[in-house]
């Protein structure tokens, strides 16, 4: 009995089928379909427990390719998902200097480029221009924090900047008074912003900025989560 068993394993492990539908223990089209399976069966009661062994164990097979077929694909899923979250990875963070200098007050608007790169991840922010190209749409965290320092106290100062995307003021950190010599504002927004947006920081008429390699002022930026 053994080694008949052995043999119909042997025989099972080389049936063939198509997947053709759902597994199901209770009913399969070819049944009945079979005649050879048929003849055998009313030959050899022997071979026919076989037979519906060998047809179990197909059935199996087919529920299990199946299974394995739906858990490759959901993993194909899931890695092009990862793939395309690493791809789209974007964070930028710049400093104005480093070494001591100071922008404005100036008579007319001027872009204020930052030169010091703490992280420029997927390359969106461009140091000639201080311009940060949006890489993907997505919600986006843009911060910015001016400094300024008069040189003595009670001196006129107006520490201020503005962001701007695509030309268009969005916000703009300020402190002004006349009353101690240094002075700093940070704003940090959440916002939505499309692929090829230009997001930049101006410096206004009369405001000034002062900075060394202390890092008083930063221009920051990353992806929250795309949305494309
Ligand atoms: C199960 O998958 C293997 C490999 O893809 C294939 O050779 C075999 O015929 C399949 N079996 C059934 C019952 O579909
Ligand atoms: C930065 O912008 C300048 C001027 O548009 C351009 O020539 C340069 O290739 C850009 N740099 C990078 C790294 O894209
Ligand atoms: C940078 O500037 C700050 C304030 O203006 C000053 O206290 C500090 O000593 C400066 N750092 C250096 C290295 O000059």
């Amino acid at each position: 009995m053994t080694a008949f068993l052995i043999l119909c394993l042997l025989a099972a492990a080389s049936v063939h089928g198509d997947v053709t539908g759902r597994f199901s223990w209770f009913s399969s089209p070819d049944d009945t379909e079979d005649p050879q399976m048929e003849h055998v069966c009313l030959t050899d009661q022997a071979s026919c427990g076989c037979c519906l062994m060998q047809q179990q164990m197909k059935r199996m097979e087919e529920f299990f390719n199946m299974s394995l077929n739906e858990l490759q694909s959901s993993l194909q899923m899931t890695t092009n998902i990862i793939n395309s979250v690493r791809a789209s990875r974007s964070a930028f963070s710049v400093a104005l200097t480093d070494v001591r200098v100071c922008l404005g007050p100036y008579r007319d608007i001027r872009p204020v480029i930052y030169k010091h790169v703490f992280i420029n991840l997927g390359d969106g922010y461009n140091t000639t221009t201080g311009i940060f190209t949006v890489p993907r749409s997505g919600v986006y965290s843009l911060s910015l924090t001016v400094y300024s320092d008069s040189g003595s106290p009670g001196a006129s100062l107006d520490a201020c900047a503005t962001l701007i995307v695509n030309g268009a003021t969005m916000f703009g950190p300020h402190d002004r008074n006349d009353q101690d010599q240094e002075d700093s504002s940070t704003n940090v927004v959440a916002m939505q912003l499309q692929a090829g947006d230009q997001v930049a920081v101006n410096l206004p008429i009369g405001c000034f900025l002062c900075d060394n390699n202390s890092h008083f002022n930063t221009f920051s930026g990353f992806l929250l989560y795309a949305t494309d």
